[in-house]
């Protein structure tokens, strides 16, 4: 697998790909690689003809009191693992090569960059979306795949690159969940065992959701108080909310109406913040 870490260099090999008449595929990660950004770049091997996996620790998306100096990080095992996974390249840039000094353009979504997650994380979006966008005229990529498990930032990458002119196509892979259920998320690592164990109620509380919504259930304040009783039992630190979304606009709704709803959750277990998400069926 092929190293890079300056910009210029990347443009220049991503070329070379394009002149070549290759399909490039492109997995944005902030490493610390498991197997749902794996899955990712198996995805994007399966429709490219080649794939570059991008591994950056993007410090605008962190806010002030975030987890930014603490994130995982092991390149010498996500290098490993992406090559095992299909990466041909690995784009591993530092931050001032990112964020050369002066840097002062930003790429912003207005609206939805400033709900659920948003609302609880001012700076994040701004940062997601601005260094996808550098990654994006950096590897020039035909194809870029982002997961589910992140489902706003999903929606607002993909509404960016389309309001943008991006001349990408954004494919979103499902969420992998370990066998409890929980989400693989980097920050995992980050619970003790006994944070481990509770923390398997986000994906409860979302199942929980899903079963009455089958048996008929439409308000979702009803849902929502069902939802955070079975959070509860689980003593989390903070639940900083439980949301029903239509999956085509973002938009929060109360009233549950086909074709789906995506309900979301951000809900802190000691001081690690977890997120996850399901869309389920409406009929
Ligand atoms: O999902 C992530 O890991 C990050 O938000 C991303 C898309 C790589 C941008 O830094």
């Amino acid at each position: 697998m092929q190293v890079i870490q300056h910009v210029a260099e990347m443009q220049a090999v991503a070329e070379l790909l394009r002149a070549r008449g290759k399909r490039i595929g492109v997995v944005p990660t902030m490493g610390y690689l498991h197997e749902g950004h794996l899955s990712l770049v198996r995805l994007a091997r399966s429709h490219c003809d080649t794939v570059i996996a991008t591994l950056f620790v993007n410090p605008t998306q962190f806010g002030p009191t975030e987890d930014f100096e603490r994130y995982p990080r092991d390149l010498d095992r996500d290098l490993k693992l992406a090559a095992e996974a299909g990466a041909d390249t690995l784009f591993c840039p530092d931050t001032k090569e990112m964020y050369p000094d002066g840097s002062a353009t930003f790429v912003d979504v207005e609206g939805v960059s400033a709900v659920l997650e948003g609302k609880f994380r001012p700076t994040h979006f701004r940062g997601v979306t601005t260094v996808v966008a550098k990654i994006l005229n950096t590897t020039k990529p035909h194809l870029a795949v982002f997961g589910q498990k992140d489902a706003q930032q999903a929606f607002l990458v993909t509404k960016m690159a389309r309001e943008l002119n991006f001349d990408v196509q954004i494919l979103v892979g499902p969420t992998v969940r370990e066998q409890d259920g929980l989400a693989l998320s980097s920050r995992n690592v980050y619970l003790s065992a006994d944070e481990r164990l509770r923390a398997t109620a986000l994906f409860r509380a979302l199942k929980h959701a899903e079963m009455l919504i089958a048996r008929g259930e439409r308000s979702a304040a009803h849902i929502r108080s069902q939802m955070l009783a079975l959070l509860a039992d689980a003593a989390p630190a903070k639940i900083d909310y439980v949301a029903f979304v239509r999956p085509a606009s973002f938009q929060e709704t109360e009233l549950l109406e086909p074709p789906s709803v995506l309900i979301a959750l951000a809900v802190w277990f000691g001081s690690t913040r977890l997120i996850d998400n399901m869309t389920i069926p409406i009929s």
